[in-house]
């Protein structure tokens, strides 16, 4: 049974996909939240629907900030710290996808983006808030990829960047045992706004629907259920777990 009434919890990443999906499902089962991104419109809105399913109306924390500047991911601590006083769950969800391939003029900037936003601003984040994360229940999940477990030339940085978090994830469990968990759950395909850069975001959801064998991609809020599920005491045995939730495209024949 999944139970997060009256929990606190800083979600990244969440206005939009599957942070403001987990960032809603969190809400409705009682939580707290405070939610994170550029886009003050897109957060205001989520923080609404937030508010209207938790059955406390407990509005959001709402924080602007850009994970590409290191002020930012400080802030985004001190701010959502600043209200709650203590934490109990930190969701690091925010990332964004690679769009040069090796070699390309621009390349290393790419890079260096990627490995901000999808590494560096994780692990500064983490770190400070650690010292708050409650003793004995607090629980960091981090949304990582099945890119991080099986090579994809086009994506070789954005690869590069989650198998990175895999390791931070299993490292951090071993730190922090017994007293805060930390488990990724790793998603293949899922039906969000994270292709967007690409020419054609659709034809690439369609694409995948048909490597992954169950045949379809993942909602956002297939996503938010592992994601509360980890979060909450109903995983409490597990730390360092790497879950993977990809319709199967880990298992794919390669010859079909
Ligand atoms: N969709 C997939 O197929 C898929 C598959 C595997 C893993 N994932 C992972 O799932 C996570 C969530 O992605 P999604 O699919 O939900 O994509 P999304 O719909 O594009 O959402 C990404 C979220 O990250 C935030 N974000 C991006 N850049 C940021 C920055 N510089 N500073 C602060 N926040 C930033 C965005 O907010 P703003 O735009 O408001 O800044 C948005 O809320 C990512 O870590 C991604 O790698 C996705």
């Amino acid at each position: 049974m999944i139970d997060l009434d009256d929990k606190t919890a800083l979600i990244t990443g969440s206005s939009d996909g599957i942070g403001a999906a987990t960032a809603l499902l969190f809400s409705s089962l009682g939580a707290k939240v405070a939610i994170v991104g550029r886009d003050k419109a897109k957060l205001n809105k989520v923080a609404e629907r937030c508010e209207a399913k938790s059955p406390h109306n407990y509005k959001p924390v709402v924080i602007k900030a850009d994970f590409a500047k290191d002020e930012d991911v400080v802030r985004t601590f001190q701010e959502t710290i600043s209200v709650f006083k203590k934490l109990d769950i930190l969701v690091n969800n925010a990332g964004i996808a690679s769009t040069k391939a090796f070699g390309d003029p621009d390349y290393l900037n790419d890079y260096d983006r990627v490995m901000q936003i999808n590494v560096r601003a994780v692990v500064r984040l983490t770190e400070l808030c650690v010292p708050h994360l409650t003793r004995d229940y607090g629980s960091i999940v981090n949304v990582s990829s099945v890119a991080g477990l099986r090579p994809n030339p086009g994506s070789w940085s954005y690869c590069m960047s989650k198998a990175a978090l895999d390791m931070f994830t299993k490292s951090m469990a071993g730190k922090l045992a017994p007293h805060i968990r930390v488990n990724s759950v790793n998603p293949g395909g899922t039906r969000t706004n994270f292709f967007s850069s690409r020419p054609d975001p659709k034809a690439i959801l369609t694409l995948l629907a048909d490597k992954q064998p169950l045949k379809r991609v993942a909602e956002p809020q297939d996503i938010a259920n592992l994601i509360a599920f980890l979060a909450s005491d109903a995983s409490r045995n597990m730390t360092g777990s790497i879950v993977v939730s990809d319709t199967g495209l880990l298992v794919a024949d390669p010859y079909r």
